[in-house]
Parts: structure tokens; sequence; C-alpha cells
């Protein structure tokens, strides 16, 4: 990927989501999906992505991340933050801001942009109604020490009363925070990369640090090394959480002809957005 130039910043600004963070959600439709096959330059990045995945990755993703060195530079760091809000909208997220949330993991948090955008989203929903806050941490975990590092050099709290950490952690082995720990759990593309037993390991952890509600998105699309779930959200139903929202969308916004994003840093792949909430909450006592 290029460094991206104040243009390519001006394009996603005309993507429409400071009016609606959910545009993606009207955006998609099935009939839309199928007329992909012919867009020739989703077709030809699809080529490119299949093509380029590396075989490290595609032999097992584990070992790839955990040793994958690959500081990210602040400016694309910030444009992904940006790119990535089309296919990872804010849905569910109000919970995250109501008073008495305090804590919240993002599981493979990788850079940490989209745990600052999940930071951002609460300080704005504050400002705007004009609340002066409740103490919340919010802890980013990733297998990647690299990632951990970006997360921890990029991202930074946009309030006082909001605290951002990252720390290097396998979900599959497990993380050392008692049951219930986190109000809310995050997990933005961690279940694609994984295999389908720890697929089922990392859905018991995080069903198991999670007391209210999870938000998920993840990969519908076929490619080398990625594992598409449809059913992501009746796993976590078997695990106590209910599926409250489940949304369809584009990586992208749709155009018939090819990609808008300016620098054509993915296809236009489907992915799923899950919010679930638990249907038996613990309480406040059994918590504290
Ligand atoms: C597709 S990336 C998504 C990163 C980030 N959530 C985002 O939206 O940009 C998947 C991330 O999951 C992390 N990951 C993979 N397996 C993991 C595991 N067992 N425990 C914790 N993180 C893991 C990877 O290191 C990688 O950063």
């Amino acid at each position: 990927m290029q460094i991206p130039t104040a243009d390519d910043f001006d394009a996603l600004t005309e993507w429409g989501l400071v009016d609606d963070p959910c545009a993606a959600l009207d955006d998609y439709s099935t009939e839309r999906a199928a007329r992909r096959a012919s867009n020739d330059r989703h077709r030809r990045a699809r080529r490119e992505q299949v093509e380029n995945a590396a075989p490290a990755f595609v032999e097992d993703s584990q070992s790839y991340y955990r040793t994958m060195d690959r500081p990210i530079d602040r400016t694309k760091w910030t444009y992904l933050k940006r790119r990535k809000a089309w296919f990872q909208p804010p849905v569910g997220w109000g919970t995250f801001a109501a008073p008495g949330t305090s804590r919240i993991l993002d599981l493979g948090c990788g850079d940490g942009d989209q745990t600052q955008r999940v930071a951002d989203f609460v300080a704005g929903r504050w400002l705007s109604a004009d609340y002066d806050g409740y103490p919340l941490e919010i802890v980013g975990v990733d297998l990647s020490a690299s990632r951990v590092e970006n997360a921890r050099r990029h991202a930074r709290s946009p309030h006082e009363k909001i605290t951002l950490r990252f720390e290097t952690g396998d979900a599959v082995d497990g993380l050392d925070y008692g049951d219930d720990f986190f109000d809310h759990t995050l997990a933005i593309g961690l279940f694609e990369v994984l295999r389908d037993e720890h697929a089922e390991t990392v859905l018991d952890e995080l069903t198991r640090l999670t007391a209210h509600g999870v938000y998920l998105r993840d990969l519908l699309d076929d490619y080398p090394g990625l594992t598409p779930r449809p059913d992501l959200a009746d796993r976590l139903a078997t695990r106590g959480f209910d599926p409250v929202e489940r949304h369809e969308l584009f990586e992208e916004p749709f155009v018939d002809e090819g990609t808008r994003d300016p620098l054509g840093v993915w296809p236009m792949n489907v992915h799923q957005v899950v919010f679930a909430a638990a249907s038996d909450p613990p309480t406040h006592a059994d918590r504290y």
C-alpha cells in the first residue's frame, strides 16, 4: 500500500460516514453481491488477493502473526482507520457509551486503529450528550507483538476518563482475566484468520470473558488461509449471547464498474457484522 495523499483522504470523506456511520448497511443487497461477478476491478483485486496470499499465513496464521514484524507509518494507520470504518460500522456501540460500562476488550486488536475508533465513538457520544463520562478502560490484545507496538505508538485516549491499554496475548491459550471481566468485547476480523478448532476455543474464551455484549466483524468470502463462518451468530447464541443485530455488508461502497477505494486496498468482499447480548448477564454483585 502506498502512502495515502490528501486526495485519498478526501475520497473517503465522500463515502458519507460522517453523516451516517452505518451507511454500509443500506448499501448492501444480495443482488448487488451477485453483480460483483461482472465487475472487472473487483475480479482483478480478488484474483490478486488470492495470488498474493503469503504461504506462511496460509500454512499457519498463528505462527505468521506471532513472528511478523511490520511497523506502520502514521499516515497509513490513519487512512486505514477511516477506510475500515465502512465495513466496521458502530452497530450496538451505543451500549459502550452507557454509564456503567467500565471495561471493553478488543480481542485481536491489530494495530489498534479500530480500538481508537471505539474510544473516539464513546468520547463523541459523551460529548454530544453533555456528559462528563464514566471511568472506562479499553484493552486491546493481539498475538502480534509488532502490532501491539504499533497500537501503543499511534493510539491515544480522546478523553480523560478513557484509558487505552495494549498487550500481547493469545486468545487460543486464554487470557489472564477472570470470568465476565469485560462488559463488552469486540473481535474484528479475528475469527476469519482462525482454523476451526481454534475458532471454537476462542468463542469459548471470548464469551467467558464478557458480561454483556459482543461485537463481531468477519469475512464471508472464501480466500486461502481465511475461513468464512456464516453461522457465527448461532455459535454465540449457543454460548448464551443472543444476536441483537446481524448484517451483511460490502468492504466498500458498491459501484457496478469497480472499486471506490482510492488506493484499491481490497476487493469488494462481503462481510458480516454481529452484535449479540448476554441472555442472562451476571449481576453487579457477582462481578465485583
Ligand atoms: C485481520 S487482523 C484484524 C486486526 C484488527 N482487529 C483490525 O480490525 O484491524 C486479525 C488479527 O488477529 C490477531 N490474532 C490472530 N490470532 C490471534 C490469537 N490467537 N490471539 C490474539 N490475536 C490473534 C492477528 O495478530 C491480527 O492482528
